[in-house]
C-alpha cells in the first residue's frame, strides 16, 4: 500500500544512549524525517543520521547551528518531539519545559524520560488534550517491555485491578547474582558497576527511586490517581543479605524489589520461585491483574539503547497510524 501523506517530521532532544538508539532505528524507517537532533552542547539541523552517530560516538560536537533545543521545539516546523534527556524527578527539568513547549506548539511527544511525568503527569496529559496532540511514553516503564500500550489498548476491555512488577534491571541483577552466588550486596554492586549495569552513583536504582517513579506513572495512568514520588513508600535493596536470600530460597521463595501500584509501595518482597514475576538477571517483569482476563504477566528488557529505542519507535509509528 502506498503512503501518500507527507513524512512525519521528528526532532530528537537528547542524544545519549536512547537518542542514539532512536536515530539508529529511524535511519531505516521510511516516511519519518528527523529535522533536528540536540544534545547538551548544541543542535544539528537536518542531520545525516549516520554521520551524526559517528561524530557523537567519536566524542565530537554534533551542532551545526546556533539554535538551542528549546528554540528547535518552538520554531522548527515538525510533528513529534522525541524527548530523551536525563530523568530528574525533583523538578522534571530540562524535559518538563521541553514537553510543555512542544505541546503548546502543537507537537506530539514521545519520551522515555520519567521525570516530567512523575512531577507533572496530569498537567501534561491535560495540556496535550487541549492542544490535540499525543503524549506517548511506553519507554518510561520497563524500557522495551510492553506495558503502557498493552494495558491501554490490548487490555482495554478489562478493568485493571492492580499492577505489580520487577521494574528495575539493576536491582534485579544484584539480587539475582547475590542469590545465585551467595555473594554480598557490596561485592555484586561493585561488579555491576564494572559491567556498566549499575551507575557510578547507584542511589537512584538501589534505593528504589527509579521503581517508585514507574509506580507513579502507572498509578496516574491506570488507577485514576494524582500522585507524585512523595506519595510512594519506598524501601531499597541495600539491606538485603545473602542469608536472607538463602532462607527465602529454602522456603520456595525469591526476594525481588517489587513495585505495587495500587498500594503505592516499593519494597523487597518474597515471590514464589515458580511465579512468572521471578525473572533473573537484568530483566523486568510486570503482572497485571484484570477483572476479565485474569492475571497477565509480561517480561522483557528494561533498558538498553536499541531496546528502549524500539519502544519509542513503536510510539512514533502509532502516532503515524493515527494521522492516516
Ligand atoms: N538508557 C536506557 O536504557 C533507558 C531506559 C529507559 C528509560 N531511559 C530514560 O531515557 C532518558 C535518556 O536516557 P539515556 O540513557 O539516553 O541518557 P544519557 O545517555 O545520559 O543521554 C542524555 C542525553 O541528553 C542530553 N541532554 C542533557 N541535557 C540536555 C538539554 N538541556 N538539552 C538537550 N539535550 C540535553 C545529553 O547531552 P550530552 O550528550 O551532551 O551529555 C545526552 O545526549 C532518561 O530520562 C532515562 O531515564 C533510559
Amino acid at each position: 500500500m502506498q503512503n501518500n501523506s507527507p513524512p512525519l517530521r521528528v526532532s530528537i532532544i537528547g542524544f545519549g544512549a536512547v537518542g542514539q538508539g532512536v536515530a539508529t532505528l529511524l535511519q531505516d524507517l521510511p516516511h519519518v524525517e528527523v529535522v533536528a537532533v540536540a544534545d547538551s552542547r548544541g543542535v544539528a539541523l537536518t542531520p545525516n543520521l549516520g554521520t551524526l552517530l559517528s561524530r557523537k560516538r567519536a566524542g565530537r560536537p554534533i551542532a551545526n547551528s546556533d539554535l538551542t533545543a528549546l528554540e528547535v521545539i518552538r520554531t522548527i516546523e515538525h510533528d513529534i518531539v522525541v524527548e530523551v534527556t536525563p530523568t530528574n524527578i525533583e523538578n522534571g527539568e530540562p524535559g518538563l519545559t521541553h514537553m510543555r513547549e512542544a505541546i503548546k506548539n502543537r507537537r506530539s511527544i514521545v519520551t522515555s524520560n520519567k521525570g516530567p511525568l512523575v512531577v507533572a503527569f496530569h498537567e501534561l496529559v491535560q495540556l496535550a488534550r487541549e492542544n490535540d496532540v499525543a503524549l506517548r511514553y511506553e519507554a518510561t516503564v520497563g524500557g522495551a517491555m510492553p506495558i503502557i500500550n498493552l494495558v491501554r489498548e490490548t487490555l482495554a476491555g478489562n478493568r485493571i485491578l492492580d499492577i505489580m512488577g520487577v521494574l528495575n534491571g539493576t536491582c534485579n541483577y544484584i539480587l539475582t547474582r547475590m542469590a545465585e552466588e551467595a555473594l554480598d550486596y557490596d561485592q555484586v554492586l561493585s561488579e555491576a558497576q564494572d559491567m556498566g549495569i549499575a551507575e557510578a552513583d547507584p542511589t537512584y536504582d538501589v534505593m528504589g527511586i527509579d521503581t517508585a517513579s514507574k509506580v507513579v506513572i502507572l498509578a496516574n495512568s491506570f488507577f485514576d490517581k494524582n500522585v507524585t514520588y512523595a506519595d510512594v513508600a519506598v524501601t531499597g535493596i541495600d539491606r538485603i543479605t545473602p542469608d536472607a536470600l538463602r532462607l527465602a530460597h529454602q522456603r520456595g521463595f525469591a526476594i525481588k524489589l517489587i513495585g505495587e501500584v495500587q498500594e503505592l509501595t516499593v519494597s523487597p518482597k518474597m515471590i514464589p520461585i515458580g511465579h512468572p514475576l521471578n525473572v533473573g538477571g537484568t530483566l523486568n517483569a510486570a503482572s497485571i491483574l484484570t477483572d476479565h482476563a485474569g492475571e497477565i504477566t509480561v517480561a522483557g528488557k528494561g533498558a538498553g539503547s536499541i531496546e528502549t529505542a524500539s519502544a519509542i519507535v513503536s510510539d512514533i509509528l502509532s502516532i503515524q497510524k493515527e494521522r492516516c
